[in-house]
């Protein structure tokens, strides 16, 4: 197995020289290391120069005109190391947070995997030295992500990862549209979405003792926003676009429900809750059916139709059948209104938004995470 160390750097000048024989004390023997320095004032990149008069061979860098961002600094180095056919990739901060002792482990769990996270997030995992309001930053951060993603990643956010060159190749980095911090998110996510194994294993991140963070308001909000943009381009429907297509179903299943509703209680003149419960079960199923195939589908992905998925879809859908039945029965109560079934009609637009939650949050949640 041939491992390529990339790190990042802007201004760490106090802390590579330290970092790089750190690196290689914790890694297999083959293992090499790219630097990739953005022309950082502090003189880094001739520090690095100077260590690899040292470690010929051992030690690499690419030098950028610029402060260019993160994601993009990564990305020449992907290309770099994939032209020279390394097998496995590992990402990591220059600044200590990351602690090199964590890669022995990483390269275990990497024979079996095609990522592995060094998650803060997880059992045994954390954070020291940040403050509250960076710990809420990241967490939340990280947590929004999830939500978003619909993604059961633990630390979405975070920048000590090993790669397969195979999991590049799923996620596929040209695609890549994030330039700063969401690049971590971005990649991880094409990875789980494209079917990777994913481990996360326990690390304890530490604040920097040396030099600052990179971390901005502008780097924040662009990673809040971003999230939504990196969904769309992997090909995952946003909320929105499952609401439209959950609607659309729910029209279809409403033609099919007032059909049979207007034949049985407006001309048969059947008790119209007993009719009620009958159109749920028929269109609930139809429903079910086209919910499961066509508005969750970057959930669901290629499973099977499921009996317990089925029976939990209509379960739900009485909370959602309770809201309808009471909205149409105190229209007819209270209003003159012609037909019946346009009561029903209103009892039903009431009703979807409660089943779309279900639905989206408990039925139809995600596909089988490989983690
Ligand atoms: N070449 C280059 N270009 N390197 C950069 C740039 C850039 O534009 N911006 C940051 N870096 C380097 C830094 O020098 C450092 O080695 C690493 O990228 C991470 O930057 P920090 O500024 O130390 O990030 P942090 O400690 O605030 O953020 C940590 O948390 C983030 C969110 O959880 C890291 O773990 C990040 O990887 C993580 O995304
Ligand atoms: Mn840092």
């Amino acid at each position: 197995m041939r491992l390529l160390v990339v790190i990042p750097t802007y201004n760490e000048a106090d802390n590579i020289e330290k970092l790089i024989p750190a690196v290689f004390e914790h890694c297999p023997l083959e293992t090499n290391i790219l630097v990739v320095d953005d022309n950082s004032p502090d003189g880094t990149a001739a520090i690095v120069e100077r260590l690899i008069t040292e470690n010929k061979d051992r030690l690499h860098i690419l030098k950028r005109s610029g402060k260019q961002g993160l994601a993009g600094a990564y990305l020449i180095a992907f290309d770099w190391g994939l032209s020279k056919e390394y097998d496995v990739f590992l990402e990591m901060d220059a600044d200590f947070s990351h602690n090199p002792k964590y890669i022995p482990e990483m390269v275990n769990n990497i024979q079996d995997h095609d990522v592995v996270i060094g998650s803060r997030n997880v059992k045994k995992g954390g954070v020291e030295g940040w403050s509250f309001l960076r710990n809420c930053i990241s967490k939340g951060g990280s947590l929004y992500s999830q939500i978003i993603l619909g993604c059961p990643i633990k630390d979405l956010t975070g920048g000590f990862n090993m790669w397969t060159n195979n999991a590049f190749q799923k996620i596929d980095l040209q695609k890549i549209i994030s330039k700063g911090y969401s690049f971590q998110v971005e990649m991880k996510y094409r990875a789980w979405y494209a079917g990777c194994s994913v481990k996360e294993i326990p690390i304890l991140f530490t604040d920097r003792k040396f030099g600052a963070s990179k971390m901005s308001k502008k780097i924040f909000f662009e990673a809040f926003i971003n999230i939504w943009k990196i969904k769309k381009n992997a090909g995952g429907d946003t909320i929105l676009d499952q609401f439209i297509k959950f609607f659309i179903t729910g029209g279809l299943g409403t033609i099919t429900n007032l059909a049979i509703f207007f034949l049985c209680a407006d001309i048969l003149k059947l008790p119209e809750i007993l009719v009620s419960i009958g159109c749920f079960v028929i269109a609930g199923t139809q429903n079910y059916i086209v919910n499961h195939r066509w508005s969750f589908t970057s959930s669901t992905g290629t499973s099977k139709l499921s009996l317990k998925k089925w029976c939990l879809f209509l379960g739900t859908s009485l909370a959602g059948l309770a809201i309808n039945i009471a909205v149409m029965k105190l229209m007819i109560l209270n209003f003159n209104i012609p037909y019946k079934f346009i009561a029903q009609a209103c009892g039903i637009a009431a009703g979807m938004v409660v089943n779309f939650m279900f639905s989206k949050y408990m039925v139809f949640r995600n596909k089988e995470a490989k983690i």
